[in-house]
């Protein structure tokens, strides 16, 4: 009896421990065991109780009754798979006639009490079948990315969804995109995830941070040209016009519509070039743009040439391989002309948290009103969670991994070599000789702990 207990004390007391300081440990020892079990083990009941059944069929009832056999039990979805992940469990479920997709979505509330779990989402795989996804614990507490993604060119793995699932950024699908959210709650933190995320790639970085530079300087060597003021900035992105514009004079040149050609192979795009020909793409993070959109006075020519210029490669550059990636405190019309229409063209949103409903809005307002009302509501403890949705009114909300400027700084200059020189930009390349001290700065004000 004493080894018993002392074995019950040895094996419940770690786990406890884990459970609470760890949970993603004990997901992966304890938890998902226990979980699968329950979830096994309940589901019918539990379905039942969800109102997830289906009464039994008519021909069901009559074999039952010729056979003289109890009336049969209603019915709930079939378990296709069970699939433990590193976060929780993903159940494929077939529904039975009469239920929809939108029946399990329903009840995802009542199946994350009914199963203990911490999270249940639910979406539609294919006709009939659904697909559940629970998580163990609150997987954007302390954000882990999987080890193993999805690796294509320009498709960054930025965050992690509340389901577990990986959150990427996928500029060929999603060219331009909006990322809002009040100060300090995390929107530089999560461009510099995707800084992080691109430096590896084949892809030269522009950059423009009004904030007199304080975000994206320290990573100037794996950029090819940077920006820390307005006057800057028109220049740079005059630049970038010209550049695409270049760009598509060699996508002429190497369309030659002829009737040999296959439709297939007339390249309306960067993609379509064969390799040696393709120009590198191009990523412009634009942070803190407001100051961009800002007038001095009432008419200001500068402003006027920023808003055009931007609203040109929004509307052009996706073709030429040219991807904006702006972030700002808000993003309205009372910037003045020229943002709701720029806004327009910027598919990608990202929300972290507002402080009111017309920040929100000026995210998802024509999005879904749903994604407004989650990202009002995330908690200004959070820092970095944020709401994610695109123009098809799908949302999710996510977190990215709290990336240091120190990390990020070591990974730039890790691949500093990837650094395209591309001639249209050489008078904006940062100067490394100057950024050089305040990357050794960084590292002395925060030393090496890991
Ligand atoms: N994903 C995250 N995980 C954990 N902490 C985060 C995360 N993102 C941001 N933070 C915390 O929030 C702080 C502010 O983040 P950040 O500088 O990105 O805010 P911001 O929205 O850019 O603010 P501002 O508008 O003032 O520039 C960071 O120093 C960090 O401590
Ligand atoms: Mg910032």
């Amino acid at each position: 009896m004493t080894a018993l207990t002392v074995a019950l004390v040895l094996v419940v007391a770690p786990a406890g421990l884990l459970r609470w300081r760890r949970p993603a440990w004990y997901w992966m020892t304890f938890g998902v065991t226990l979980a699968t079990l329950r979830v096994l083990v309940r589901y019918a009941s539990v379905m039942d109780a969800c109102g997830l059944t289906v009464p039994p069929s008519r021909w069901r009832l009559a074999l039952a009754r010729v056979a003289g056999r109890d009336v049969p039990q209603s019915r709930p979805p079939r378990i296709l798979r069970v699939r433990p992940t590193r976060t929780g469990l993903v159940l494929r479920l077939g529904l039975r006639p009469g239920q929809d997709a939108f029946d399990v979505a329903a009840s995802s509330d009542r199946l994350r009490h009914s199963f203990s779990m911490y999270g249940v989402t639910s979406r539609e795989v294919r006709s009939g079948v659904v697909e559940v996804r629970m998580t163990g614990y609150d997987v954007l507490k302390r954000v882990q990315m999987p080890a193993a993604v999805d690796t294509r060119p320009m498709l960054v793995p930025v965050a992690l969804r509340e389901d577990g699932s990986v959150h990427y950024r996928d500029y060929r699908a999603v060219p331009h995109a909006l990322t809002l959210g009040a100060t300090e709650s995390g929107k530089s933190v999560y461009q510099r995830n995707l800084v992080a995320g691109l430096a590896p790639m084949d892809v030269a970085l522009v950059g423009i941070d009004c904030k007199q530079g304080v975000e994206l300087f320290p990573l100037a060597r794996r950029f090819s040209a940077l920006a820390d003021n307005p006057d800057t900035a028109a220049e740079l992105l005059d630049a970038l016009v010209s550049r695409m514009e270049g760009v598509y004079q060699v996508i002429r040149a190497e369309q030659r519509i002829t009737s040999a050609i296959a439709d297939a192979e007339i390249a309306a795009d960067i993609w379509d070039l064969p390799e040696h020909l393709r120009p590198v793409p191009v990523v412009v993070l634009v942070d803190e743009v407001a100051e961009l959109a800002l007038a001095t006075k009432k008419s200001d020519p500068r402003r006027d040439r920023i808003i055009k210029a931007l609203v040109r490669l929004a509307q052009l550059g996706r073709a030429a391989g040219i991807y904006l990636e702006i972030c700002g405190q808000r993003f309205g019309s009372e910037l003045g002309d020229g943002i709701t229409m720029l806004r327009a063209q910027l598919t990608g949103r990202t929300a972290h948290r507002v402080n009111d409903e017309t920040s929100a809005k000026m995210a998802f307002g024509d999005i879904s009103p749903d994604a407004v009302l989650a990202a009002i509501q995330i908690p200004a403890e959070l820092r970095g969670v944020a709401i994610a949705g695109d123009s098809t009114g799908g949302w999710h909300r996510i977190r990215a991994p709290h990336t240091s400027l120190r990390q990020a700084v070591n990974i730039c200059n890790r691949h500093a070599d990837r650094t395209p020189d591309l001639p249209e930009l050489a008078p904006f390349r940062p100067e490394l000789t100057g950024t050089a001290p305040a990357v050794e700065q960084l590292a002395e004000a925060a030393p090496v702990t890991a």
